[in-house]
């Protein structure tokens, strides 16, 4: 099908603008979750027969979380065939980290810091969402956060705007494709636009509280490179933003998004948050909370009823302009088009692909890929990894070791429960059926599901005997701790870090009575893990790597995979010092000013030291790399000119290996004070074992520059640093000088 032209698009919209009654307008900037079986009787209670009332009468231009190619096309078919104008709907759904075949969590995959996997990983779930009647994604959130605390970390890209930047547009482009009209390509969404992952002590829905120096150089640009990326649509937040709900912001989504940046597709509300804005109290009631949303350029509402329930009205009475409906529904009926939609409202409900490509068996090996790019090796003290293929003892034992639901994540609505691959069950494939496994302690004491709170096993350590029996009798202990996969995402915020339930008293009983332990995590979110750093000797970051996680992990641990992810987000040594993250300020005092003789004033904590467990960036090799001749080719540039900088890297390891080369700038003194580093950029490098090669870099004002206060961007002449090296800790270095 040819792809049709932009502007003969608007010209289609506008012949059905002229067409619609104002109630059918508002209609298309109202979505409903689906929670019924559409195909089946409607339940008793809920509001079920108001949602098919509605649909019949084309007050609905969008449903979520309807699936399955069945559904769908029951949905659809009732406003194409029973609604006056037939206008299709545009479904959404969560495919955050993979549809049924689930990818790794998004940190996770961040850690990769792979992009064309991380593309790829985006295109294999829209083609799978899309072969189940879903076109819309609700993907990818690039809220950049600095507070592990905050369960959403898990859903983002860690806490740097450059990487972060990077991977927004890597899985815009994976889920959208080069066509959108393409069966297999689906619309993406920026969310949650913005500041949502600043929110307060990491407390869930808080509010957030941030400079505009911070909002500009942090917060925002991973969104504008989604914009930049094409992508199609933006999600507003549910927090609120220095005193204004986001849901409500004129600033940021009619002056910043739709005016200054150009955005031309359509910003869906959170759930509910147009109507939460009376709860924050910002709007007095819900059709005030309306107002504010559609002025502020919310053009659909995601379930909180208000845009159904009172635009019209609101139009009618003069409080809101009709060219404010008019222009939200040309952005919604404008995407629809793209999607093909009104070409062929069923075009993704066609059972035959459904059935061919959900589960396939490229889509299994795809994110098996993923899943072995995203595994951090962080600590591997006497080469006790990679595990020997044969004569070694191996016992498998943790809570974790043999669950295969939790190692799905969090984000999984479209898959089957325990449809994952343990680590205890991949280990098998290299081990046989032969090998010891002791669970020694459960990790809950309840069901664990997406909405409800988890309940830890704090006391029953009932099973810890037999594990460190096991334990004694074998030769490496592979021991599987960490979080659950539903312990962190939304509405999961913790105070504490550490591994919940009796988890850190079975690795301590474990470590005493065999030495050789290794560590593997299953977590959401960067731990608290100062004893596991302190005396484990081998520890292996697996976050929740989705459905092939135990092959991914036994491939890594047996050397098959020779690990290469790198941290996204800092360790903290404790909760106190988070925020914490490396792109900081100098301070006025960043260093003891007389080491030795106790002083207090300067910038540092009288009882943890300031620097995180493990830096950003930060993860291990099976094999070693070594860094030379950082070179900067001139002494100085002139604003515009491209930096040109290189670095040699040696594999002088035993292995064939990848790194991810990383290079920082600090910009000495600028009329905003800069941190002390900041990534500008990277290159994973693939090397056999004894290879050298040069890698070149080059920075242009783009990587240099910085906003202002105003949100401006300016580039400073003055004098700048270089750091490479394989993580933010990098110390190479070379400096350069930008010239007036
Ligand atoms: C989340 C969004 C999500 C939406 C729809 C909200 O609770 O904050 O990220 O897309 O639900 O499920």
């Amino acid at each position: 099908m040819q792809k049709p032209q932009a502007d003969s698009i608007d010209v289609k919209v506008d012949s059905i603008l002229k067409i619609m009654t104002l109630e059918e307008k508002v209609g298309q900037m109202n979505q409903y979750n689906g929670f019924w079986d559409v195909t089946g009787p409607s339940p008793e209670g809920g509001n079920a027969e108001k949602k098919y009332e509605d649909l019949r009468k084309g007050r609905v231009g969008s449903m979520l979380t309807v699936r399955g190619t069945e559904q769908v096309r029951a949905v659809q078919k009732i406003v194409v065939e029973e609604s006056r104008l037939g206008i299709p709907l545009i479904i959404g759904f969560d495919v955050i980290h993979g549809y049924k075949t689930l990818s790794p969590i998004p940190l996770a995959e961040a850690a990769s810091w792979d992009l064309e996997a991380i593309q790829k990983s985006a295109s294999v779930a829209a083609s799978e969402a899309s072969a189940s009647g879903i076109n819309w994604t609700f993907a990818p959130m690039v809220d950049i956060s600095r507070d592990p605390r905050w369960g959403r970390v898990m859903e983002g890209a860690g806490e740097d705007p450059y990487l972060g930047s990077k991977i927004a547009i890597a899985r815009v482009h994976g889920f959208q494709g080069e066509d959108l009209a393409a069966v297999n390509t689906i619309a993406a969404t920026a969310k949650h636009f913005a500041g949502y992952g600043f929110v307060e002590a990491g407390r869930e829905y808080n509010k957030a509280d941030i400079g505009s120096v911070t909002l500009h150089n942090i917060v925002l640009p991973p969104f504008k490179a989604a914009e930049e990326a094409g992508v199609k649509t933006f999600m507003n937040g549910f927090n609120e933003l220095n005193g204004i709900p986001v849901t409500g912001s004129n600033y940021l989504l009619r002056e910043l998004l739709k005016n200054k940046w150009g955005f031309k597709g359509f910003v869906i509300s959170d759930w509910a948050s147009i109507g939460e804005m009376t709860t924050h109290g910002y709007a007095k009631d819900l059709a005030h909370a309306a107002e504010m949303g559609v002025k502020a350029g919310v053009d659909m509402d995601m379930e909180s009823y208000s845009y159904i329930d009172e635009l019209v009205n609101l139009v009618e009475t003069g409080k809101v302009d009709v060219a404010l409906i008019d222009d939200a529904v040309r952005r919604i009926l404008r995407v629809k088009f793209e999607l093909g939609l009104f070409d062929d409202p069923y075009k993704y409900c066609d059972p035959e692909r459904e059935k061919n490509v959900i589960g396939s068996k490229e889509n299994q090996e795809a994110v098996l890929d993923m899943a072995k790019k995203s595994i951090v090796l962080l600590k591997n003290n006497n080469k006790l990894l990679p595990l020997k293929k044969k004569g070694q003892k191996i016992a498998v034992i943790g809570p974790l070791a043999d669950d295969n639901n939790s190692v799905l994540g969090s984000w999984r609505i479209a898959s089957k429960d325990s449809s994952g691959i343990s680590v205890l069950d991949g280990l098998k494939q290299y081990t046989g059926n032969d090998l010891m496994f002791e669970k020694g302690a459960d990790l809950l004491t309840n069901e664990p599901t997406f909405i409800n709170e988890l309940a830890f096993n704090t006391t029953d350590t009932s099973g810890f005997e037999k594990a460190i029996n096991v334990a004694r009798n074998s030769d490496v202990v592979i021991l599987v701790l960490g979080e659950h996969g539903f312990q962190s995402g939304e509405g999961r915020s913790r105070t504490n870090l550490d591994l919940p339930g009796v988890q850190q008293e079975l690795m301590e009983k474990i470590y005493a009575a065999n030495k050789n332990v290794v560590l593997v995590l299953n977590n959401g979110r960067p731990l608290v893990l100062n004893w596991a750093a302190n005396h484990i000797p081998a520890i292996v970051e697996t976050w929740h790597l989705g459905t092939q996680t135990g092959n991914a992990v036994a491939q890594v641990l047996y050397g098959d995979y020779n690990p290469s992810g790198k941290l996204p987000m800092t360790f903290p040594r404790n909760v106190g010092q988070i925020p914490i993250y490396y792109s900081h300020k100098n301070t006025g005092r960043p260093v003891d000013p007389q080491p030795g003789a106790n002083m207090v004033f300067w910038s540092h904590y009288s009882d943890v030291e300031s620097s995180p467990l493990f830096p950003f960036g930060y993860g291990l090799s099976y094999t070693s790399f070594n860094y030379s001749n950082l070179n900067v080719e001139k002494d100085s540039y002139a604003l515009n000119e491209e930096v040109q900088v290189s670095v040699e890297l040696s594999n002088t390891g035993d292995y064939d290996g990848k790194e991810v080369v990383q290079l920082y700038i600090r910009d000495l003194f600028a009329k905003i004070v800069r941190p002390v580093r900041e990534l500008k950029g990277f290159q994973l490098v693939e090397l056999k074992k004894g290879e050298s090669r040069t890698i070149k870099f080059s920075l242009t004002s783009k990587e240099l520059g910085y906003y202002d206060q105003d949100g401006n961007f300016t580039v400073e002449p003055g004098e700048y640093e270089i750091f490479v090296g394989t993580d933010s800790n990098a110390s190479l270095k070379t400096h350069f000088i930008l010239k007036e």
